[in-house]
Formats: structure tokens, C-alpha cells, sequence
């Protein structure tokens, strides 16, 4: 028997649709969940996994329950799950699941808690919940972990500072380091997913508008390309400036975020980073200026800041807060300042997701394939994975490409060869 702590159970059945219609989006994740039904490389293990909860991370559960693996899961953010897709994995698939769309601060955790409490060997995060609740308040647990997946840009981050502290005390796997993950799913799932989430928030027109992108790492590429597709004007803040110079050829105008915030119409903050937008930035904003975050945590805009500063605050859409300061002038913010593209919509494409998670999938088999052989720090995936997975992606999509042929081969290998 499973457990699980979900919304409404009523909603399986439109969420088991949304499984099978996302089934059909993810062809590489397809064959691996073919392949470990065969193969059942998983078995006897225990999966803790802390994701978002969409259709494609129901699809990631099935491949490791097909592998033979006992699942548990519980959301990587209290706004992002999908409570039909919750239902149908507790009631049609006999998950483990604990998540509740809107859940509060103490129920995520007894969420994450309920699947830590099954004592799982490998465990999945997405921002590194999991790992940092074992390393903070389970510490005996520690060593029933074989090594521990990291989904996004933010958690690897935490990873790397608790490696370089010698603080983690489980090998890691950079599930962001895959090409096939972070060029595609950060750059363009964060591209159409947070224009998604903006359009369904507001719908408002972005042609003409001028939208502020803070951050030109993957996900801010991914934004900054797709607003301007809608016909926006961008304009690009960051630290970095290699990164500053790239947008700049890419053809976006740079400018320190303090004079952005002054000729600003939507804000979108992608850094990874915590007060990216100030109140300071914020009283500077004309009225009506839209903020949203599609970083993974809700620290990058000042919201407690606006929040004391606020005299009057009214939901509008029910992702869409209007925030009234003294001066009368407004400020909205969407989605509670989290990520807008699983709060206000659904996240990133299943068709995106299908490379993320196939590289979940085989990095959960690749742990198991070299147990305790690993020390305690930040390991990626080796470029075959991603070569697999993209060959496999190019297959489905019915791409054909070239091969080196030998005498190629030989001269790239070779330095003799000259003009
Ligand atoms: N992160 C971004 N989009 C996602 C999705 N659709 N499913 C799971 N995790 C995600």
C-alpha cells in the first residue's frame, strides 16, 4: 500500500490524462523506461525525490518504478504542484506522494520529511531541499545515501559551497551540467515557460513593452530571446561581465539594474541570486511596473520590503498582485514572487523535460553503477550520457546528421597535417 497526503483525490482522472498526453511528448525517457522495464536496473532501491509535480516528473516516477525502484515523492516548491497530477500518481499509479498546490511552510516539510522517513538510498532535488534537511536534522541517515541528484543551477550552487566546505557528506551528481540538460531546459523551457506564466498572470501585450531580464545565464539567454520574439524591448542586467558583453552582441541593451528599474515595464529576475530587485529598485519603478522571478527561490525581489512599505494590496488575478505604496503609484507582482513559470503555468515543455529527466533517469542508474566509488563532491554526468540522449531526441524527431568518416577522423586527431 502507498501513502500519500494530496489535495483532492477526485482530480486523478483528469490528472492521469495529462500523464498520457505528456507520455507521448517524452520519447527519450520513453525508451529508458522501456529499457529498465527490461532491465529492472534499480531494483531494491529507494528514490526520494523533491520536484516540482507536473505531468513530466509523473512520467520521471513511472521510469524509476519501472527500474524496479520504490518511489516516494514531495513538491520542490509550495506553489509549482499540480494537484490533479498529484492525485493520479497516489490514486492511478500507487506513488508515495505528499504535495498540495499552496501548501504551508510546515506542510512542505512535513512533506519532505514523510520522504525522507522512507529512508531512501538516491535521492532527487530540485533546488536541494532534500540533501540540506539530511545534512541539517538526519544526519545518521547520511549513510544510507549513495549519492544525491541536483536538477537545477541553484542547487548545484549549494552543493558546490557545502563541498568546498567539506559540509557534504554524500556524492553529488550535477544533473545541470549535462548539455542536454541546461542548454535546452534552462535556456529554452525558461524562455517559453516564463512568458507563459507572464501571459497567463496578466495577459498582457509585450510588443512595445520594455522588459527587463536580470541575469544572461542560460535561463535569462533562453527569457531575453523569447521576449524579444514577442516583440519587447530588452534590456539585460548582470554581474558578469563576459556575460554582459554577450548580451550586448546578442543585441540587448545592458544596463545596471537601479536604471533599469527606472524605464522598466516587467521585470523578470533569473539569477539564481537573493534581493536582485530591491524595495530601493522598486520605489523607483513607474506606476503599473510587473515583477516576476523564474529563479528557483522566491529571494531575488525585496517582496518583504514591499510588503512593509505597501498601504493597500488586492489580488487581482490569482496570480497577480496589485501592491499600493504611499505615493498612491502601484507595483504588480506575480505568483508571490515564485517561479512564475510553474505558479502561474506549467513549467518548462514536456518535450524539454524529456531530456532533464532522461538524464534523472540514467544519473540515478550511473550512481548505482559506481557505489562507493565516489567521494563526498560535485560529479557531472560523462559526455556519453549526453550524446545517447541527444541522438536519441535527434531519432525521435526524425533527424538525420553526419558522421566523421575515417580521414576525418585521423586529421583531427593528428598534428602533422598543416595548410
Ligand atoms: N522545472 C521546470 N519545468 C518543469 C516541469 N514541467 N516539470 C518538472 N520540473 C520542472
Amino acid at each position: 500500500m502507498n501513502s500519500y497526503d494530496v489535495a483532492d483525490i477526485k482530480k486523478a482522472k483528469e490528472g492521469k490524462l495529462k500523464i498520457e498526453w505528456a507520455e507521448k511528448h517524452m520519447p527519450v525517457l520513453n525508451l529508458i523506461r522501456e529499457e529498465f522495464s527490461r532491465t529492472k536496473p534499480l531494483k531494491g532501491l529507494t528514490i526520494g525525490a523533491c520536484l516540482h509535480v507536473t505531468t513530466a516528473t509523473a512520467n520521471l516516477m513511472l521510469a524509476l518504478t519501472a527500474g524496479g525502484a520504490r518511489v516516494a515523492l514531495c513538491a520542490c516548491n509550495p506553489l509549482s504542484t499540480q494537484d490533479d497530477i498529484a492525485a493520479s500518481l497516489a490514486v492511478d499509479f500507487g506513488l508515495n506522494i505528499y504535495a498540495i498546490r499552496g501548501e504551508d511552510n510546515k506542510t512542505y516539510y512535513r512533506h519532505i520529511d514523510a520522504v525522507l522517513d522512507m529512508h531512501p538510498n538516491i535521492t532527487l532535488d530540485d533546488g536541494g531541499d532534500l540533501i540540506f534537511i539530511l545534512h541539517k536534522k538526519r544526519t545518521k541517515q547520511l549513510r544510507e545515501i549513495i549519492g544525491s541528484n541536483e536538477e537545477t543551477t541553484t542547487g548545484v550552487i549549494r552543493l558546490k559551497a557545502m563541498a568546498r566546505d567539506n559540509a557534504l557528506k554524500v556524492p553529488a551528481l550535477a544533473v545541470n551540467y549535462s548539455k542536454t540538460k541546461h542548454m535546452f531546459d534552462n535556456r529554452y523551457g525558461t524562455g517559453q515557460s516564463t512568458i507563459d506564466g507572464i501571459l497567463r498572470a496578466t495577459n498582457i501585450l509585450l510588443a512595445g513593452k520594455k522588459f527587463v531580464v536580470a541575469g544572461y545565464g542560460w535561463c535569462g539567454r533562453g527569457l531575453a530571446a523569447r521576449a524579444r520574439g514577442m516583440g519587447a524591448h530588452v534590456v539585460v542586467t548582470e554581474v558578469d561581465p563576459v556575460k554582459a558583453l554577450e548580451a550586448i552582441m546578442d543585441g540587448f541593451e545592458v544596463m545596471p539594474i537601479a536604471k533599469a528599474a527606472v524605464i522598466g515595464d516587467i521585470f523578470v529576475t533569473v539569477t539564481g541570486n537573493k534581493s536582485v530587485i530591491t524595495y530601493n529598485h522598486i520605489k523607483k519603478m513607474k506606476d503599473g511596473a510587473i515583477l516576476a522571478n523564474s529563479g528557483h527561490f522566491n529571494a531575488e525581489i525585496e517582496i518583504e520590503q514591499l510588503e512593509k512599505n505597501t498601504v493597500r494590496k488586492r489580488k487581482m488575478r490569482p496570480s497577480a498582485d496589485e501592491f499600493t505604496l504611499k505615493d498612491k503609484s502601484r507595483r504588480y507582482v506575480l505568483a508571490e514572487g515564485r517561479l512564475v513559470n510553474l505558479a502561474a503555468a506549467e513549467g518548462h515543455p514536456d518535450e524539454v523535460m524529456d531530456m532533464s529527466f532522461a538524464n534523472q533517469a540514467l544519473a540515478c542508474q550511473w550512481l548505482l553503477e559506481h557505489k562507493g566509488k565516489l567521494e563526498n563532491r560535485v560529479y557531472q554526468l560523462p559526455d556519453s550520457v549526453d550524446w545517447r540522449i541527444a541522438s536519441l531526441k535527434l531519432k525521435a524527431m526524425g533527424v538525420g546528421i553526419d558522421k566523421l568518416t575515417a580521414e576525418q577522423q585521423k586529421y583531427l586527431s593528428s598534428w602533422q597535417e598543416g595548410t
